[in-house]
């Protein structure tokens, strides 16, 4: 009996010539080909980009009509037979076919992928069907990659992976983009006072999935001094674009005694880890997307792992802005918030390098970033990267129990809420900061995709929650 082998294990052998060995493979059709003599099957498992090519020689009573039929594209085959040496262009080895199962069929007159070089648009509509191309399969297996690597990056250096609630009753960032978790009648609510009774409520009172692992992470930081979360976070802001989504993965370290320059090393230091990473790790997967879609991407990827990120403050930005004599759609002044369009000028106009933006106006910004003296401004930073904009946001926190309860009060947060996370300031309270990654828009950037409903297995965005 054989065992199966991942096709991964077989590409890029090279065996001597005359040389064979048994093998077994299972995946599915991406092409057949041939004449009445011999096929050329191409086999796909997902191991890696790279098909198999299955030759079978139809001469032989094992590769009958009816069952040569059935082997057509989408359809998933169990393959017995010999890797040898190939003769044809582009592989080392193939596998000459002694037998041929058919796991499953692909009817070609509905199979969505039956023919190759579909839209990235048309993909998203199948997008239960897409992981089966070579470039979904080439984002996920990124994906996967920088999950592991990032994991590695941390507990190399003594982070600690804590798991933050998904369900909560605070808004971290304060935007008031929350989708709210009931199990409330909504065609008959409990009222009381003419306001709807949350104490009636599964949880007692009013909750929501959350916008940021922050303020947990947090209360994990100031115990066990380095903590990071991975987790999916929701936000239910109505922005159709290119670098939003309604779920997304954030990944939040946060470390006690570190300061804003720390956090800044830190997360220059992870970003070019990760980029290293994928270069060293993921080279087929990357090829190919560079081949398919980018031909800068590598050297996209090589030039940030090489360059000194940039850091200014963010009033330093707006005067490069503001003198710049560049055409934006959104005007700059000090105070606004900036847009992509500016961050992207930032990077790949003006300094053509990744930059780190630091000490926003206070009002711009969450009420737990660190107040600086001159009263208008707080010690936050945002990562600006090429083709994406701000894919890392974070600051050093107000460790000042007083100053921080200004804070919440003036922007008229209900202080009864955050008797917990208050806490952390009145019990052995100390310097602290963080920083949030966008997962998804780290994958734009290593991947190169240009939208990032296509970095993700299954995309929410208004109005799409299918598959
Ligand atoms: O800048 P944000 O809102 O920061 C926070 O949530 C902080 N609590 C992080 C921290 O200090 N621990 O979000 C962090 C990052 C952004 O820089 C962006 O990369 C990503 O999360 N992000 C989104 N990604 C996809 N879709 C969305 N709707 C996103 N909103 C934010
Ligand atoms: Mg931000």
């Amino acid at each position: 009996m054989l065992t199966h082998t991942d096709i991964k294990k077989l590409t890029g052998l090279t065996l001597g010539e005359g040389e064979s060995r048994p093998v077994q493979i299972k995946g599915w059709v991406r092409t057949k080909r041939g004449n009445k003599q011999v096929a050329f099957i191409a086999v796909n498992d997902g191991s890696c980009v790279a098909s198999i090519q299955v030759v079978a020689d139809l001469n032989a009573p094992a590769f009958p009509e009816d069952l040569m039929k059935r082997i057509t594209t989408g359809a998933c085959l169990c393959v017995d037979g010999r890797l040898v040496p190939s003769m044809g262009k582009g592989q080392t080895v193939e596998i000459q076919a002694d037998k041929i199962e058919v796991l499953g069929e692909a009817d070609p007159e509905t199979y969505p992928l039956q023919k190759k070089g579909h839209s990235l648009e048309f993909l998203r509509e199948i997008a239960h069907l897409r992981p089966r191309t070579n470039t979904f399969g080439a984002v996920l297996r990124l994906r996967h990659e920088m999950a592991y690597a990032l994991h590695t990056f941390y507990h190399e250096r003594g982070f600690y992976y804590l798991h933050t609630p998904l369900i909560t009753a605070s808004d971290c960032e304060g935007a008031g983009e929350m989708f709210q978790v009931t199990t409330l009648p909504l065609e008959q609510l409990p009222m009381k006072d003419g306001k709807i009774d949350y104490s009636k409520d599964f949880f007692g009172r009013q909750a929501s999935l959350t916008v940021s692992g922050q303020l947990e992470g947090e209360l994990g930081a100031m115990a066990l001094s380095k903590i990071y979360t991975f987790g999916p976070t929701f936000r239910a802001e109505n922005s159709n674009t290119p670098r939003h989504l309604a779920e997304f993965w954030m990944n939040e370290p946060e470390m006690a005694f570190y300061e804003i320059e720390d956090n800044m090393d830190l997360a220059e230091e992870f970003l070019k880890y990760l980029t290293a990473y994928a270069l060293e790790h993921c080279g087929d997967d990357l090829r190919f997307l560079n081949d398919m879609y980018d031909k800068e991407l590598i050297n996209r990827l090589e030039s940030v792992q090489n360059t000194r990120f940039e850091r200014l403050t963010y009033t330093q930005a707006v005067d490069i802005l503001k003198s710049s004599g560049a055409k934006f759609e959104f005007k700059v002044d000090w105070g606004v918030d900036l847009q992509s369009e500016h961050e992207r000028y930032l990077v790949e106009r003006h300094f053509k390098r990744p930059v780190i933006l630091t000490d926003y106006p206070k009002d711009i910004k969450a009420f737990y970033m660190k107040q600086n003296d001159d009263g208008k401004t707080v010690r936050g930073m945002d990562v600006l990267f090429p083709q994406i904009g701000e894919i890392i946001g974070g600051s050093q926190r107000e460790e000042n129990l007083d100053k921080l309860q200004r804070r919440i009060q003036e922007l008229h947060i209900p202080d009864k809420d955050m008797w917990w996370y208050l806490d952390t300031r009145r019990f052995g309270s100390a310097p602290h900061s963080g920083f949030g990654l966008g997962f998804e828009r780290l994958l734009l950037f290593i991947t190169g995709m240009t939208n990032i409903r296509d970095v993700i297995p299954f995309p929410r965005y208004p109005q799409n929650a299918e598959f």
